[in-house]
């Protein structure tokens, strides 16, 4: 998608980006220092409003909070959704301190601690057991703290989901236990001290591929059924994972949610429900809901031309917004969606040029764009980088060269 798409999904008045109904210097200003991350209330209230419109009433609505754990946003989003997924005790606290049901968090990712389990079981959450060996160790966390904790198993499933930017699932992985190993794993539970309400399977994120992520949640349909045959007693919950992915690059489509919506419909209405009618069924989601209502944004430094190149460097960078540098993760480096927020009215649309915009590191890792067509660029201009609202500063070296952290903001 090229960057029009993302200045109109904000607004512009007077030649500046509007984040949060608030003109970009104007903003900056109020915030009181750059580089700063804004996160638009407007827009993460619209997209959980569009995907409770494409997906099915009785479906639940699940944020993976480790795609934006502001505490701020968090609250927000618990007003909207059903499910706060969590995968730390800090991500637990936060989510637990917005006042949702404790059987409404659920808590996901290998290498839960003792300490992490005990919090989890005193305080009601639902833990995604990963391992054999977890499980051992949920039931002590149980019992030091004198309540049957709730689990369901995390499943890692008998195939891969193709096209997503990442694989958890599939093969041989540290997540989940492996789905033909689930129903040994049930049998030694079914007598224990542990409420074992359901399954989760979460296959891959960033998916841009309606019909794979269509597919894969047939799949996963198909094999919570059939592990659901082992269950000593009624599935009460079955989250179906998510992967839905958002358009970073040039090239990149949005996603056809409708589409998702429809295969949703049907599997709920013609198998999960049917089958497991006292099933909770949940998709859970990260970036999808909080990706796209999130910028960066960084002021010019520096202007030089080095050897017919042009530059522009600004005060923010890499330890910052790493997946913008191409650094977390990317095989081949692409630009993230940019523009100079404070030059875009019809004036500045003249003769733009190949400018190549840099963060303030001393490393060469650190690019923001590279030969951007932007308008002329001056020292003191606010360059924003779109695609921020998720995985942003909590996914980046922010110690890296000791600068300052950046401050957040939800408008
Ligand atoms: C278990 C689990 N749930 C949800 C997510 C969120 O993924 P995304 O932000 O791509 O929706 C992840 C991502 O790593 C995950 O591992």
């Amino acid at each position: 998608m090229t960057p029009d798409r993302h200045v109109e999904a904000f607004d512009v008045k007077d030649g500046q980006l509007v984040v949060g109904g608030m003109p970009l210097e104007r903003l900056a200003a109020g915030v009181g220092s750059t580089p700063f991350f804004a996160y638009d209330r407007r827009l993460l209230t619209s997209r959980v409003e569009s995907l409770r419109a494409a997906l099915p009433g009785d479906l639940h609505l699940g944020y993976a909070v480790k795609a934006n754990p502001m505490p701020a946003v968090v609250q927000h989003l618990a007003g909207l959704v059903d499910v706060l997924d969590v995968a730390s005790a800090r991500e637990m606290r936060t989510a637990l301190d917005t006042g949702i049901d404790p059987g409404d968090v659920s808590f996901a990712g290998p290498g839960k601690t003792e300490a992490e389990l005990r919090q989890a079981a005193a305080t009601g959450v639902v833990v995604e057991v990963e391992s054999r060996g977890e499980v051992d160790r949920l039931l002590a966390a149980g019992e030091a703290v004198g309540v049957r904790p709730v689990a369901a198993i995390r499943v890692n499933p008998d195939f891969a989901v193709q096209g997503s930017g990442m694989r958890m699932g599939g093969g041989p992985q540290q997540f989940g236990v492996d789905a033909e190993q689930v129903p040994e794993l049930l049998g030694l539970v079914a007598d224990r001290d542990l409420d074992m309400v359901g399954f989760h399977v979460f296959a891959g994120s960033q998916n841009l591929d309606a019909d794979i992520l269509a597919a894969a949640q047939e799949r996963t349909v198909d094999l919570v059924l059939r592990l659901a045959d082992h269950a000593a007693a009624a599935v009460r919950y079955v989250n179906l994972g998510g992967g839905f992915g958002i358009p970073y690059f040039e090239k990149d489509q949005p996603l056809d949610l409708a589409r998702l919506g429809e295969n949703l419909h049907r599997l709920l209405e013609t198998r999960l429900r049917p089958a497991l009618p006292e099933a909770r069924a949940v998709v859970e989601l990260g970036r999808y809901i909080v990706g796209e209502a999130g910028v960066y944004v960084t002021r010019v430094v520096d202007t030089k031309v080095s050897r017919g190149q042009r530059f522009a460097v600004v005060d923010g960078g890499m330890h910052h917004q790493l997946a913008a540098s191409g650094n977390l993760g990317q095989v081949i480096r692409r630009n993230y969606p940019l523009v100079v927020g404070t030059r875009l009215g019809p004036s500045d649309e003249d003769a733009p040029e190949p400018v190549t915009v840099v963060g303030c590191l001393c490393t060469p890792l650190d690019l923001l764009g590279s030969k951007v067509s932007l308008p002329t660029v001056e020292v003191g201009d606010l360059v924003v980088v779109f695609q921020a609202g998720a995985y942003g500063l909590t996914a980046s070296p922010t110690a890296f060269l000791g600068h300052d952290q950046p401050v957040e903001v939800l408008v």
